[in-house]
């Protein structure tokens, strides 16, 4: 049965160029924003498989030129490296940002964004929700991966290594102004990362649809993202070149991106922002190997919107051959199936000791873990003894 809670609030005011060729209206759209010179941040990984051409021609023949260009964001990037970009954004003179990567890049470029409309240098005075009074300098998103959504959404996960944790930034001001989703900026992905990124876009839309804020538009958004998760996601990494397969995932990120902003994750994004800041874990990585578990978690508090969930994630035929009582446990079946036919396909890890955690660091993890924000709508209370709980049962 469709929810509808007796408030709520939804928003996505990011402009969406996809298909085609999209990423030659990149100029186009610079100059619409007002901006002639962008920094355009990106990373090694994008740089090697060639992407940062197409962007380069995007810009052949047009008065708008790339003021800077920084490739090597590091993964999981950090403080650090985002001061030095907002160094380089002012020195260069430039007046816009055009991100070009995985979450990792785009997450870098909404910090640096942050440092040049504030005319600030130290992005830690900016942590938080809701820090930011007024509109910062264009940013235009072009994602190379597809799962974090973070083109879609108004929040930035960036890594403090002295504390050992990943900081949360939330504003509205944080929503690029446009995305561009062109295929052929995923077809590079290769598969493990495309396993894990996707298993990302999964958990949002998931988390989003079993969440205390969860709402009908963005239940709308979370129920298509799996539906084109299931119909997709195996296609896509068997073959790569695939680009009907590709441009559904990178919608599939974008929509489950735009429920996740409007409705918040959960539990699962705590354990695996915990595992990602400790033991360097994947994001994608990390949830994939906690959704089954963080879904069980949460059977007795949101069992019947897990049940609701079997269409999508299992498609129609096992969803009416279910009886209704046992659907959720048949969801969680489901993803537990999707997990292992990605470790076939592409050895995507499905237990914490694959994916690299030493069992010496599990307690560490769970406090991390319930010192995380994403965890503040889950269903479920969640304490450190969950949280341990949880660590060990996805530990092997
Ligand atoms: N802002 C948000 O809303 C949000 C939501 C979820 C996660 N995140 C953050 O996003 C980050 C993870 O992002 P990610 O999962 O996209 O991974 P990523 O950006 O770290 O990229 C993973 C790897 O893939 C490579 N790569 C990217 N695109 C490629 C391509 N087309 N071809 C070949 N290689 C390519 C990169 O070089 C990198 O080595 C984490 O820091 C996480 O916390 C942010
Ligand atoms: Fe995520």
């Amino acid at each position: 049965m469709v929810f509808i809670p007796a408030y709520y609030e939804f928003i996505n005011p990011v402009k969406i160029i996809a298909g085609k060729a999209a990423l030659d209206n990149l100029a186009f759209e610079l100059a619409m924003l007002g901006a002639n010179r962008p920094l355009v941040i990106t990373d090694q990984g994008v740089v090697a498989a060639g992407l940062m051409q197409l962007v380069a021609d995007a810009f052949a023949g047009s008065p708008v030129q790339m003021g800077a260009v920084f490739e090597d964001t590091p993964p999981d990037s950090s403080d650090i490296v985002v001061n030095a970009l907002a160094r380089l954004y002012r020195e260069s003179a430039c007046d816009s940002i055009v991100a070009v990567g995985g979450g990792s890049v785009l997450d870098t470029a909404k910090g640096v964004n942050i440092l040049a409309g504030e005319g600030a240098d130290d992005l830690l005075h900016f942590m938080g929700a809701d820090i930011l009074k007024k509109k910062l300098p264009p940013l235009i998103a072009i994602p190379t991966t597809a799962g974090t959504g973070s083109e879609v959404t108004s929040v930035a996960v960036i890594a403090n290594p002295e504390k050992g944790m990943k900081m949360p930034f939330a504003s509205v001001w944080l929503f690029p102004d446009v995305s561009i989703l062109d295929p052929r900026m995923t077809l590079t992905m290769p598969p493990k990362i495309t396993a894990a990124t996707a298993m990302d876009a999964l958990t949002h839309a998931i988390e989003a649809y079993i969440c205390k804020q969860k709402n009908p538009l963005s239940d709308s958004y979370a129920v298509t993202a799996i539906s084109l998760i299931r119909d997709f996601l195996p296609a896509a990494v068997k073959n790569g070149k695939d680009e009907k397969a590709r441009f559904a995932l990178a919608n599939a990120a974008l929509l489950a991106g735009v429920a996740l902003t409007n409705s918040m994750a959960g539990a699962i994004h705590s354990l695996a922002h915990a595992v990602g800041a400790v033991c360097h874990v994947p994001h994608g990585v990390g949830n994939a190997i906690f959704l089954p578990f963080g879904m069980e978690y949460n059977l007795k508090k949101a069992g019947d919107l897990i049940a609701e969930l079997l269409f999508p994630i299992a498609g129609e035929e096992i969803c009416l051959s279910t009886p209704k009582n046992r659907r959720a446990q048949r969801a969680i079946d489901a993803v537990r199936e999707l997990n292992r036919e990605l470790n076939r396909l592409c050895g995507m890890p499905i237990t914490l000791k694959d994916a690299g955690v030493p069992k010496a660091k599990l307690e560490e993890c769970a406090r991390i873990a319930i010192n995380d924000g994403a965890h503040t709508f889950n269903p479920e209370e969640f304490e450190y003894k969950d949280a341990l709980k949880l660590m060990l049962a996805a530990f092997e």
